[in-house]
This record gives C-alpha cells, sequence and structure tokens, in this order.
C-alpha cells in the first residue's frame, strides 16, 4: 500500500460538487462538535477499523475541523478527514456501499483537498493508498516510490 502525492496548486477552485450531490439530495459539510461521537462511531462500526475511528477523532480535535461528511436522508453515507494521520495527509475516507458510484467519495475528496489548498498546502499525501485508480483519476494523483510502509513503519495496532 503505498502513498500517492496531489498537486493542490493544479487544483479548480471548483465546489461545483457540493451543489451536484445537493441535487442527489446529498449534503457535503464539515460537522460540528457535538457529531463526534455519532460520527467517531458510525466509521468504526461502518468501516470496521479502529484506526480510521482514532483518526476521525484525531480530525475533530483540529481547529477547524478537518473532516468533511456525507448526509442523505439524515443519515450519514460517507466521510473524509485530512490532517488526521499526520501532517498533509489525506484519508481515511469511505462512503457506505450502497451509495456508492454517485460522485460522492470523489465530492468529499475535492472538499478536503480545496480545504487544504485554501490553508495554504501546496500539495496532499495520499496516505496508505486502496484504490490507487480512483486518485489517479479523479486529482491526477501519481504514486510516491518508496513509500512502503512509509510513516507506517512499525505502528502500533490491534494485532501487536
Ligand atoms: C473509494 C470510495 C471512497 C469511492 O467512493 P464512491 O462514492 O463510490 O466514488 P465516486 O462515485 O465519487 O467515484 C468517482 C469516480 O471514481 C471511480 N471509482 C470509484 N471507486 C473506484 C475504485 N475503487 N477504483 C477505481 N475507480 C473508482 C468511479 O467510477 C468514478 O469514475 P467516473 O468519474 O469516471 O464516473 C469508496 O469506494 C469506498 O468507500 N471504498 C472503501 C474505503 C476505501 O477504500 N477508502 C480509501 C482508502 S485509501
Amino acid at each position: 500500500m503505498t502513498d500517492m502525492l496531489v498537486k493542490l496548486y493544479d487544483l479548480e477552485n471548483d465546489w461545483s460538487f457540493s451543489a451536484e450531490q445537493e441535487k442527489l439530495g446529498i449534503t457535503i459539510r464539515k460537522p460540528i462538535g457535538p457529531e463526534k461521537h455519532l460520527i467517531v462511531d458510525w466509521v468504526k462500526r461502518k468501516f470496521l477499523l479502529d484506526a480510521w475511528a482514532s483518526e476521525t477523532n484525531m480530525a475533530f480535535s483540529n481547529r477547524p475541523i478537518t473532516c468533511f461528511v456525507a448526509i442523505k436522508n439524515k443519515k450519514l453515507i460517507g466521510f473524509a478527514c485530512y490532517d488526521a494521520t499526520a501532517l498533509g495527509f489525506f484519508g481515511p475516507t469511505g462512503v457506505v456501499k450502497a451509495q456508492r458510484g454517485k460522485g460522492t467519495g470523489k465530492a468529499l475528496l475535492l472538499a478536503c483537498l480545496l480545504d487544504m489548498k485554501l490553508k495554504g498546502y501546496g500539495y496532499a499525501i495520499i496516505g496508505w493508498v486502496g484504490p490507487a485508480e480512483f486518485f489517479q483519476n479523479a486529482v491526477g494523483a501519481v504514486e510516491i516510490p518508496d513509500s512502503t510502509p512509509g510513516i507506517w513503519k512499525g505502528w502500533l495496532h490491534r494485532n501487536i
């Protein structure tokens, strides 16, 4: 699982994905403090990863919060974080299976990356990439050579 690099300075400041998602009844927004426990718990239940829940918790510790969520019919359907694994890193992210393929994953990715760009970052690192093709096609991400295991080398997790 490699890391990938995104040129934020090449990303257009175009938030039209938000209106496109609204047309499908999906709201992309930043969560607020009182929603933290619900979102962290939801990430843990839906994606079965303690580490992702931990990273989402970290995103809520940042000011402003470095997380976006996707909501449909008052229910969470997706999330994305940055500055959660390490500074300058995008992730974790996920959309529930039943709601995939509607542009929501890309919208959450763009919301985070544009937020990073506005904050002053020049590049974003997609950490420990799963679907490389998704990131390649969505935002022109390129693989970082020799980035496995990268910052995860020797990390503590449940099996240790
Ligand atoms: C990756 C993920 C967030 C994508 O969410 P999604 O809402 O289905 O994605 P979108 O509908 O926005 O897809 C945008 C584009 O990427 C493509 N795409 C989506 N998932 C893809 C994948 N796994 N591999 C390659 N391309 C993918 C879509 O076909 C679409 O292409 P198009 O613009 O040509 O139509 C979702 O599949 C997911 O939650 N996966 C499990 C968690 C995960 O792997 N997270 C990333 C960890 S690094």
